[in-house]
């Protein structure tokens, strides 16, 4: 299957995950894309985010969405983005955050609820979900896990 990884990452951590799940995707015999998207503006505060040249999703039949939680919910740039999506009718879909603290309650479960709904409401397949705690004793495994549950999904 051919599968785009669209991540936004703002310090490089949700976009390593990304590279691991390009890795394990392509082991697994699928055509897999990190594409990263960028702000070109509204980063800083997340207001009025705006985006240069953006993905052509058309071009996948699987699709995974990937951000950092950030002030207890999504960060505010991939809410902006998931905003514009196109029609995800057809699609098989996964999601991922990655977030530092290691309670349930810091926004991981608020984040992945929000990237979910968001693709749904486009007619997209939520098929696998996955958080990563990056200040975790269990990082490591925490990433072979949540790879391994997302690459299943397709
Ligand atoms: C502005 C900001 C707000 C953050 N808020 C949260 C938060 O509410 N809960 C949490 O668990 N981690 C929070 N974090 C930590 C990030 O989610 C974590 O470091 C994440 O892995 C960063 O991903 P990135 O490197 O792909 O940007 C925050 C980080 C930043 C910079």
């Amino acid at each position: 299957m051919k599968i785009g990884i669209i991540v936004y990452s703002q310090t490089g951590n949700t976009f390593s995950v990304a590279g691991k799940l390009k890795d394990k995707l392509t082991a697994a015999g699928h055509s897999a894309t990190v594409e990263r998207i960028v702000p070109t503006s509204g980063e800083k505060d997340g207001k009025n985010v705006k985006f240069g040249r953006l993905p052509d999703l058309t071009q996948y039949e699987g699709l995974v969405f990937a951000a950092p939680v950030q002030a207890f919910s999504l960060s505010a740039v991939m809410a902006a983005y998931l905003k514009q999506l196109p029609s995800l009718s057809g699609k098989k879909i996964a999601c991922f955050v990655t977030k530092g603290l290691p309670f349930a309650w810091t926004g991981g479960n608020s984040a992945i609820g929000k990237l979910t709904k968001e693709c749904e409401a486009r007619g997209g397949t939520v098929g696998a979900t996955g958080i990563v705690v990056w200040r975790g004793a269990n990082r490591d495994k925490n990433i072979a896990d949540v790879v391994d549950a997302i690459s299943k999904a397709f």
